[in-house]
């Protein structure tokens, strides 16, 4: 059993705070993923549970132990990065078979689990290459075939597939998953790709500058992002937003084009007169006619995106994209009128991005502008 225990956990470096006291469990045997755009401490925070960094403050804990004073080696943990530096001169099987022979296991033994631990990464045929002949990928298979080998009962990968082009990438996006499928190692693993992150990860923790927004799986985090960062991280194309205030007659949200959605949600009449900002997703929303939906705005460029088309339209002042798969034809400037999906509308506090759960059951139509 190796879950990770991480406890008010803040990192400085100097006067400057990186991580601000930081709260997670990884479960055992779980493939929790972090994700956040760069600077925001997710190496830091990986580079803490592997003994690389030192903590600042609170408490990392591996299989009920805190680690906080215990060497990189002592905690049992492997890290796979993105410049995985193999030995030049040796061949695949001794690169993967090294820390075995380090450790003192005889070599027919050490042969074995070697060629067991290749074969589950598919590079059985390339035992006598050296790195340099070999591609990106079989590369980083060769990284990761060193750190199962290890048997470690935790894995953490810093941005593993960076370095690969996009194909490869996907494949061993794959390849790690079907892994830890296979062997069920405690994983953590770095990445701001959120396609990578969404697809890997058993929870996701999604990161803003130091500190933890949401932690919940794939859909959790993407059907309902805790807060207006969130939202606006996950997602592609990116949620749109809108600002409006909930009025004071039975939860009405106002709009600045003076189009209102009528709630009767409690939460509705506890916010009476907050400020928020509206989200909606570009695919929870079609195209119709001017004046025939919630909002109208006018048409401002399209783009292909192969299987829908993605509409860039301004609403007031306000960028904002719908996707279609329709793929009507507008010229510049035609009004073009916006249906959405209103059991899908996303509402946030303006002061502090954090969402308000509207119960959509009660949502009613938003009327169309005049
Ligand atoms: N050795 C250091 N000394 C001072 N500041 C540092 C040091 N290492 C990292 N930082 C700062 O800590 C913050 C978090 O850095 P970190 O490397 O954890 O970000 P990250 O989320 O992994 O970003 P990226 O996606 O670019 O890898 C950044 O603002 C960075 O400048
Ligand atoms: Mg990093």
């Amino acid at each position: 059993m190796a879950n990770i225990d991480i406890r008010r956990v803040t990192k400085s470096y100097g006067k400057d705070e990186v991580i601000h006291g930081v709260d997670l469990t990884v479960n055992n045997g779980e493939f929790v993923v972090i994700l956040g755009p760069s600077g925001c401490g997710k190496s830091t925070l990986l580079r803490m549970i592997a003994g690389l960094e030192d903590i600042s403050g609170g408490e990392i804990s591996i299989a009920g132990t805190v680690v906080n004073d215990l060497e990189p080696r002592q905690r049992g943990c492997a890290m796979v990065f993105q410049n995985y530096a193999l030995y030049p001169h040796m061949t695949v099987a001794e690169n993967i078979g090294y820390a075995l022979k380090v450790a003192g296991m005889k070599k027919p033994e050490r042969l074995d689990k070697v060629r067991a631990v290749a074969k589950s990464v598919g590079l059985e045929e390339f035992m006598d290459r050296k790195p340099g002949q070999l591609s990106g990928g079989q590369r980083q298979r060769v990284a990761m075939a060193r750190a199962i080998i290890r048997e470690p009962k935790v894995f953490l990968f810093d941005e593993p597939l960076s370095n690969l082009d996009a194909k490869l990438r996907v494949q061993m996006r794959h390849e790690i998953r079907r892994i830890h499928n296979r062997i069920k190692a405690t994983s953590v693993f770095v990445t701001h790709d959120q396609h990578e992150g969404m697809t890997l990860a058993d929870r996701m923790v999604i990161m803003n500058k130091g500190t933890i927004d949401q932690v919940g799986t794939p859909e959790e985090v993407y059907n309902r992002p805790a807060t207006v960062y969130v939202a606006g991280f996950i997602g592609s194309p990116a949620m749109n937003f809108l600002s409006g205030q909930i009025s004071a007659e039975q939860g009405a949200i106002l709009l600045a084009d003076d189009s209102r959605i009528e709630i009767s949600g409690a939460q509705a009449r506890t916010h009476v007169g907050a400020l928020v900002q509206l989200g909606l997703r570009p695919e929870d929303m079609t195209l119709c006619a001017p004046g025939a939906g919630h909002l109208t705005g006018t048409f401002d460029f399209y783009e292909e995106l192969g299987s829908a088309g993605l509409y860039h339209l301004m609403i007031e002042d306000v960028p904002f994209t719908v996707l279609s798969s329709a793929k009507p034809r507008f010229q510049h400037g035609d009004p073009v009128g916006v249906l959405a999906d209103l059991s899908k509308l996303h509402v946030f506090r303006a002061q502090d991005g954090v969402r308000i759960d509207m119960d959509a059951s009660v949502t009613r139509q938003m009327e169309p502008a005049e």
